[in-house]
């Protein structure tokens, strides 16, 4: 049985006084043990949230990260400054990265690995625009970016990962894709980790939705047989994340 994990992702929202008021409100209304919890910040409110997540079990994660150790790269961040702060999780190849800062399927592989080399979960985002849905590729891009995305990754390290199914045309839209098109990308999903690794490895890895995630429409996504958590925005921001966390 994979555990389900249900990730929060800021964006660019919350000040370091922000984060710390919204992690003391969220701490009581997302304690589930039974669920993997996630709250990924912006860089600057890393430190601060998680100080003030201490012993709970809200894990404080990146939205982003470079993937180089160190070195002249102004204004990136490295893993390594991830791990000394007590970051397990980070968010890569999320679509806002991918259309307004350039990254790319290449990009991404290569961060999923540096993440992987110093043990920071990576939570690796793909999803179709409406052009390519409306198109019907929307199966064969996402198996591209899944292939391209694990490159060079072993089996081990694949089974530790999170995929998150993000259609783009749901996020932040308020546009939920519905449950049957989210499962079946998921699943598609799946069955593209079985065939580059293995049945164990597409079995042990855990497929999130993204895109619209509310309190109203969590429980039957999450009920999917191959949907094994979501990747929440704006409701992540609110009181609201709470139902999500504890959906059932
Ligand atoms: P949304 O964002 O929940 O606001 O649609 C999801 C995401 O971008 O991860």
């Amino acid at each position: 049985m994979r555990k389900k994990i249900v990730a929060g992702n800021w964006k660019m929202n919350m000040t370091p006084t922000q984060a710390v008021e919204l992690v003391n409100t969220l701490k009581p209304l997302v304690a589930n043990d039974e669920v993997d919890v996630v709250f990924c910040v912006p860089a600057i409110d890393i430190i601060p949230a998680m100080e003030a997540a201490k012993g709970t079990n809200i894990n404080i994660g990146a939205e982003n990260m470079y993937f180089e150790d160190s070195g002249a790269y102004t204004g990136e961040i490295s893993p390594k400054m991830l791990v000394d702060a007590g970051v397990k999780y980070v968010v890569i190849g999320h679509s806002e990265r991918r259309e307004y800062f350039a990254e790319t399927d290449e990009t991404v592989n290569k961060k999923v690995l540096k993440a992987l080399e110093h043990g920071i979960t990576p939570i690796i985002c793909c999803g179709e625009t409406l052009t390519q849905r409306e198109q019907g590729i929307t199966i064969d891009w996402i198996r591209q970016q899944i292939k391209i995305a694990f490159l060079n990754v072993t089996a081990d390290q694949a089974k530790t990962t999170v995929i998150a199914y993000e259609p783009i045309w749901a996020i932040g839209t308020g546009k939920t894709a519905t449950t049957e098109q989210a499962e079946e990308v998921c699943a598609a999903i799946r069955i593209c980790i079985g065939e580059i690794y293995d049945q164990a490895t597409a079995e042990a890895i855990r497929i999130q939705y993204g895109g619209s995630v509310n309190a109203g429409n969590a429980a039957e996504l999450f009920a999917q047989p191959d949907i094994d958590g979501g990747l929440v925005g704006g409701a992540s921001l609110k009181p609201d994340f709470g139902k999500i966390v504890c959906y059932k």
